[in-house]
């Protein structure tokens, strides 16, 4: 309700010039540190699920964030986790995606067989800014064969269009800020 959406919402810590100036930085980690913020959070995306349950078949999360939830939202929707890492983690074979940083290049990856042929895919990670990641994040489930079925964030910063640079998949966060 109301209250635990008011309390999940006073977990979110706002760290003002880090990594540089000019950054409003958006710190959840508070919430997970937070026994009934944990628990709030993780019912919350369970709630705010862009898709039907049983319209997904797995849920990939994104380095690093996004593994320190997806493996428990994984669980309790009875579905198994997907890394996506950054460049060079994982042994191989790999599947990888470049995308454009502010300053340079990052990519992630997958294992080559961790998405099978038609998988419905559900991504998830702890904060969408400008969609770079998220993007990369989707082509990557789609040159591995599989399809996006939506994503889910906890935190969205407003102004920066990264929902529009999802194109028309669905896609839910818990709060949105500046
Ligand atoms: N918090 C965490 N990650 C981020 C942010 C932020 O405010 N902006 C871009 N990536």
């Amino acid at each position: 309700g109301r209250e635990d959406a008011e309390y999940l919402l006073s977990l979110i810590r706002t760290i003002p010039g880090f990594p540089n100036e000019n950054v409003l930085f958006r710190d959840f980690m508070p919430a997970l540190a937070d026994p009934r913020g944990l628990g709030i959070l993780l019912k919350a995306l369970q709630l705010a699920l862009p898709v039907q349950r049983q319209d997904f078949d797995s849920v990939a999360g994104l380095e690093a964030r996004g593994f320190l939830f997806g493996p428990a939202l994984a669980a309790s929707l009875g579905k198994g986790f997907i890394a996506m890492r950054k460049t060079g983690k994982l042994p191989p074979e790999t599947i990888s995606e470049e995308y454009t940083l502010e300053y340079g290049q990052e990519s992630v990856e997958v294992e080559t067989n961790a998405i099978s042929s038609g998988e419905r895919v559900l991504i998830v990670d702890d904060l969408i800014a400008t969609g770079g990641s998220a993007s990369a994040a989707a082509h990557l489930v789609e040159k591995c064969g599989g399809t996006v079925a939506g994503f889910s964030f906890v935190m969205e910063l407003e102004g920066l269009d990264g929902r529009a640079s999802l194109g028309t998949y669905p896609a839910s966060a818990l709060v949105t800020m500046p």
